[in-house]
């Protein structure tokens, strides 16, 4: 069988801004790819017969038979062509008609004899091979976000990323594979619509879309994104319609079975956004979750990868040192696992935070130095500290990062400005950051787990907005450094027991560290202080106090004396309690997403629906394990563990 090879004829052309679109007589043509095969048929004139008929078909099929799907093929010659058609199905025949005449004509534009090719509008797609490959889904997804960002406050974000969700698990259940809904949002509402070729199995409907879903969650709170893989599926949301409202489909039956398998956790009802009353459905078939049994890096997408990434700044050794006045110990911010962080301030009067490597032998892995650098830089979130460039003179490797004037979450949790975090702003760091996390899990180009989520490794901007620091630095170490450190990297009292014990690593390592740091915030007990509790004279950490709490139905009991009782819903505290107690469960497959963390949050009256099961509580009678814990001079576990309480 020939393999289609993609030319990338890419044409990934900028949105123009329309705002009368899904009006009836507009056939969408606003071009998204064309994509030829580099390959040339070997009898032309067969090869162009059987093109216009196969064209030819499929008009006859929409116009005459008023189909929004078809697929024709022309095969009587040598050369033959196999061709698919797609229209959006909240297009009128006649304006599908025109999309297919436009793409027809576009579909030319490859050179002379290019044997397969595909061209994707927003209102329809077409597609030729020279073989019958139309069940096949490829691997050639793109993902386009608008430019704008929504206005947070209408909580746009959490609504879209839950309409994404939603679209993704109902289409490949509706005959026809395609949806189109419309959710309210404060102040406006969200288009979205999904479909499939119909020529897909279920299966194939669910895995197509569910690569895309994931990769467009990264466009939120934009206003507008689209996802498609030519061969077949297409995802698109807006802020602006771009369909009429009575082309809406109620897909709510669909969520209500659950998923494909029976692997369900937990179903929520009544998770009320905006007055819409959604069922929420989280089951564990989000790429994520199968992408957790892997603990490397996978792409998450082929087109749209290494090569768009935008080179680090490099800064001149001699820069820093002035900025930092030599390395000077009254720049000191602090030392990290990862070596010292300094306060630096640029000639152009920049403040930057400048991280100087331990050093060692990196000759050897300078190439790495590099790549991973450009990626670090790459990562763009507000709730991540951004990379701004990097030094490597000599033995030296030096990284520049955003300065942050409040330090990190543990000054105000167990430091000098203990207590005085009001519950809002606690509740913000504790969503911030599941938000950051997110976007370095699911939604970056590559899944990038952090593996030491502590309260130290959170910075706070002057809104005491939190920013995740330190994240993808394992690999920067080299090897007689890292050795000890990725094994495992982690810090007493925040590190998974799969990890800490067997090495497991996955997403899930960081949603229990996660969940520890959301109990630290509501607590302002460390969470491997040692506390006396008052009724049975017990000394108990921090988790396995929450835990008990948990058991006798006294959560409240958990919450930082400094707190005013006054200042705090209780049942948003509980609820927060609750989704960290799912973060730390024994099983790392019980354990939410760290998307699914940012649902829970979004949620209200969840908690008689959320159970966690009892964490693993490590012994506490603490001793230092070298091996694992070398680098943090923590006390540590002895690897035992004891599931009794
Ligand atoms: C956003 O996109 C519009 C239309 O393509 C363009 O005119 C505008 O300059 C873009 N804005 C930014 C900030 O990139
Ligand atoms: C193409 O095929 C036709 C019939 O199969 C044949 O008559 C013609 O000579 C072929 N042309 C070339 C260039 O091979
Ligand atoms: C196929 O259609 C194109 C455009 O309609 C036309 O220019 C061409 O001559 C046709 N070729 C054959 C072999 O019919
Ligand atoms: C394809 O050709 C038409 C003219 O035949 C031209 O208007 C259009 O811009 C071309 N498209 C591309 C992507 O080159
Ligand atoms: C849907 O609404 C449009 C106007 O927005 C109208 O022209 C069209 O006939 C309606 N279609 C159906 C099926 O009701």
């Amino acid at each position: 069988m020939v393999q289609l090879k993609v030319v990338a004829l890419t044409l990934l052309v900028l949105w123009s801004w329309r705002n009368f679109e899904g009006a009836v007589g507009d056939p969408q043509l606003y071009l998204l790819t064309l994509e030829c095969s580099g390959f040339m048929a070997p009898n032309l004139s067969n090869f162009y017969q059987n093109l216009n008929a196969s064209l030819a078909d499929l008009r006859a099929q929409v116009t005459s038979q008023s189909r929004h799907f078809a697929t024709a093929q022309s095969t009587s010659r040598t050369d033959p062509v196999y061709a698919m058609f797609q229209c959006r199905n909240y297009l009128s025949i006649t304006d599908c008609a025109t999309c297919l005449a436009a793409a027809a004509t576009e579909i030319r534009n490859c050179s002379v004899g290019t044997n397969g090719a595909h061209v994707v509008y927003d209102g329809c797609f077409l597609r030729y091979e020279s073989t019958d490959s139309f069940n096949q889904i490829s691997s050639s997804s793109h993902t386009l976000c608008g430019n704008q960002t929504a206005d947070e406050s209408t909580g746009y974000g959490a609504v879209g990323q839950q309409v994404l969700m939603d679209l993704q698990i109902a289409t490949p259940k509706i005959s026809g594979y395609f949806a189109a809904t419309k959710t309210q949002v404060s102040g406006g509402a969200i288009y979205a619509v999904a479909q499939c070729a119909e020529t897909f199995t279920q299966d194939n409907c669910l895995d197509c879309l569910s690569n895309e879903q994931s990769s467009m969650q990264g466009c939120l709170p934009n206003t507008n994104g689209r996802a498609f893989d030519p061969p077949g599926c297409f995802m698109r949301y807006s802020e602006t319609p771009f369909f009429a409202d009575n082309q809406t489909i109620d897909i709510s039956p669909f969520l209500k079975q659950g998923g494909v398998g029976s692997n369900k956790k937990w179903v929520i009802i009544g998770c009320g956004f905006g007055g819409a009353l959604l069922v929420v459905i989280l089951i564990s078939l989000f790429p994520w979750n199968r992408r957790s049994q892997s603990p490397k890096r996978t792409p998450r997408r082929s087109i749209m990868g290494a090569t768009d990434l935008n080179g680090p700044t490099k800064y001149r050794y001699s820069d820093l040192k002035a900025a930092t006045k030599n390395f000077n110990e009254k720049n000191k911010l602090g030392e990290g696992g990862f070596g010292a962080v300094y306060k630096g301030t640029m000639k152009n009067g920049k403040v930057v935070a400048v991280k100087k490597l331990i050093s060692g032998d990196f000759n050897k892995v300078d190439d790495e130095f590099e790549s991973e650098v450009t990626l670090i830089s790459n990562v763009h979130h507000r709730n991540l500290v951004r990379l701004l460039g990097c030094c490597s003179e000599g033995q030296e490797r030096i990284l520049v990062y955003q300065y942050m004037a409040n330090t990190s979450l543990d000054k105000f949790l167990f430091g000098k400005r203990k207590g005085s975090l009001n519950w809002k702003q606690r509740y913000d760091i504790i969503l911030g950051t599941a938000r950051g996390l997110t976007y370095l899990h699911e939604e970056f180009h590559v899944s990038i787990i952090h593996r030491d989520i502590k309260s130290g490794n959170i910075l706070l901007d002057e809104q005491l907005q939190p920013k995740i620091s330190d994240f993808g630095l394992a690999k920067l170490l080299p090897e007689d450094q890292s050795h000890v450190r990725t094994r495992v990297a982690g810090t007493l009292g925040y590190t998974a027991p799969e990890y800490v014990l067997h090495g497991q690593l996955s997403e899930k390592a960081d949603t229990y560290s996660y969940g520890i740091v959301a109990l630290e915030i509501i607590s302002g007990q460390k969470s491997t202080d040692v506390k006396v509790v008052d009724d049975d004279g017990d000394e108990e950490y921090l988790l396995r106090r929450a835990w008990k709490l948990y058991e006798r139905g006294m959560l409240l009991e958990l919450v930082d004396k400094s707190l005013d009782p006054n200042n705090y819903d209780a049942e948003e505290v509980k609820k927060v309690i609750a989704i960290a107690l799912l973060c730390t469960q024994a099983s790392a497959a019980m354990r939410p997403a760290m998307s699914e963390v940012v649902v829970l949050l979004n949620c209200n009256n969840l908690l008689e629906h959320m159970r966690p099961s009892m964490p693993i509580f490590i012994e506490s009678n603490l001793r230092p394990h070298r091996d694992i814990f070398a680098s943090t001079g923590s006390s540590t576990s002895n690897a035992t563990t004891s599931n009794s309480i």
